[in-house]
């Protein structure tokens, strides 16, 4: 033993950065197995997950859970991978695949299936794995609570890659509260009839990019909610699906504030809607600076629309204040006649730009139409023409 020792001081002293780096790190690796998880797929690897969690975060440097792959691990409780951490630069590799527990299996609280709670520096590399949310079990009762599989609350410099979730019971994934993350090829798989089983939903975040992603579900493929700003989304493909959203705005009496949105090299295939703006009516708060732009459509109901009456609140608030939105370089078709719909609420929305928009209906011989409300912008190079837009 002695001797070992020895060994590795020399080896850590000929070649520091190779040899103890490795060292470290496989000191640092805490597997779910190896805390009691069984991957069985019938017994709760819940507790197991959580220990492994608790070794992880509370290592020195950087740490690592690992997910093995070749097995099927069962969620029937909520859990939470709760910082701050003692661990810099925390990595989770999902190399197997988690299912969660049907509705009636289920043990923990409605509210999110796995919680990633105040952890800074974190990456998720999901190559090799998946989680299945059981999500058919579920989306029966519309009206009863549902969890989201995955969410992330106040965790900062982020990086999800590489990620698959299936049949989420609600929102696949939901990100609140974050500076800086990036999620990159994530691939999430619902029907196109599954009750808000949104993508990805953003709120109160800032610094976020979402890219190379194939997204199809029954609700938003993206929805950014209240709050939320320099949000990039590019190379996403997105249907079925609601589209790429920004809101609902405006629900409750809080002033929702998006701004700096950058939608690019999108595409939509049969999604209800494409590019949308949608806020209550009555509602307070502002969605400006917004841009979506080299967007491919195929087939889409609504390839562009602002709807500032989405549901009406019983209160008479001035309405949220759209300015300074983006629509370039449209190509393609919407399902029937409507291409283009700018409903904006008495108070008007302003700076509507529409550049390089050709959209012509998937029915043959059927003309496309805009339609616009109070809308104020400019309409160049676009098909159908929007004559109804205001100056
Ligand atoms: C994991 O899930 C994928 C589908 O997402 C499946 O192809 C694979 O066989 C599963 N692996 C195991 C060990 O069940
Ligand atoms: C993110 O990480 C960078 C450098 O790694 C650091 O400077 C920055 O403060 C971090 N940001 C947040 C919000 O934690
Ligand atoms: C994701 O997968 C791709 C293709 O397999 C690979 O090239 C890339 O390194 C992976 N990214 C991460 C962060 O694991
Ligand atoms: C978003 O895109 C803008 C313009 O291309 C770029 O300046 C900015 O750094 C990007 N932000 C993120 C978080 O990727
Ligand atoms: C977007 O698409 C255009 C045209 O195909 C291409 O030139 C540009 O590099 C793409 N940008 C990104 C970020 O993919
Ligand atoms: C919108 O944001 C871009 C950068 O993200 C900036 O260059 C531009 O000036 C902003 N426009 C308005 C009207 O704020």
């Amino acid at each position: 033993m002695q001797r070992l020792i020895t060994w590795i001081l020399i080896l850590c002293f000929v070649s520091p950065l190779c040899f103890c780096e490795s060292l470290m790190r496989s000191t640092n690796t805490n597997s779910v197995i190896d805390n009691g998880a069984t991957g069985d797929g019938k017994t709760d690897d819940s507790q197991a997950f959580l220990s492994a969690w608790q070794k992880t975060c509370s290592a020195k440097g950087a740490s690592t859970l690992v997910i093995p792959s070749k097995v099927v691990f069962l969620l029937k409780k909520k859990i939470i991978f709760k910082g701050p951490c003692q661990a810099t630069n925390i990595n989770i590799q999902l190399q197997g695949n988690i299912t969660v527990a049907t509705q009636s299996a289920w043990l923990g609280d409605k509210s999110t299936i796995i919680s990633i709670t105040n952890v800074n520096g974190l990456t998720i590399d999901g190559s090799g794995g998946s989680i299945d949310g059981s999500g058919s079990s579920w989306w029966s009762c519309k009206t009863c609570p549902r969890p989201s599989v995955l969410s992330f609350n106040a965790c900062n410099n982020l990086s999800v890659a590489n990620l698959t979730i299936r049949n989420s019971p609600q929102a696949h994934i939901t990100i609140n509260g974050c500076v800086g993350a990036t999620f990159s090829r994530i691939t999430i798989v619902s029907p196109g009839d599954s009750p808000n089983t949104d993508g990805i939903d953003i709120s109160s975040s800032k610094n976020i990019l979402i890219k190379e992603s194939n997204i199809a579900t029954g609700d938003d493929c993206i929805a950014i909610i209240g709050d939320s700003s320099f949000i990039n989304v590019t190379r996403i493909s997105c249907g079925p699906g609601h589209g790429i959203s920004i809101g609902s705005l405006g629900r409750d009496q809080v002033h929702d504030m998006v701004e700096q949105v950058y939608v690019h090299n999108c595409s939509f295939t049969k999604t209800t809607n494409g590019a949308r703006i949608k806020t209550f009516q009555g509602g307070q708060g502002s969605a400006r600076n917004i841009t979506y732009e080299g967007i491919t459509l195929t087939q889409v109901f609504n390839p562009i629309i602002i709807n500032q009456n989405y549901m009406e609140l019983m209160s008479e608030g001035g309405g949220v204040q759209v300015s300074g939105v983006t629509f370039r370089g449209f190509k393609g078709t919407s399902a029937d006649d409507k291409a283009i719909t700018l409903a904006c609420g008495s108070q008007g929305c302003f700076n509507i730009v529409l550049d390089q928009v050709s959209i012509t209906s998937s029915l043959p011989g059927k003309p496309t139409s805009c339609s616009c409300m109070n809308a104020h912008g400019t309409a160049t190079s676009t098909v159908p023409n929007c004559a109804s837009l205001l100056k």
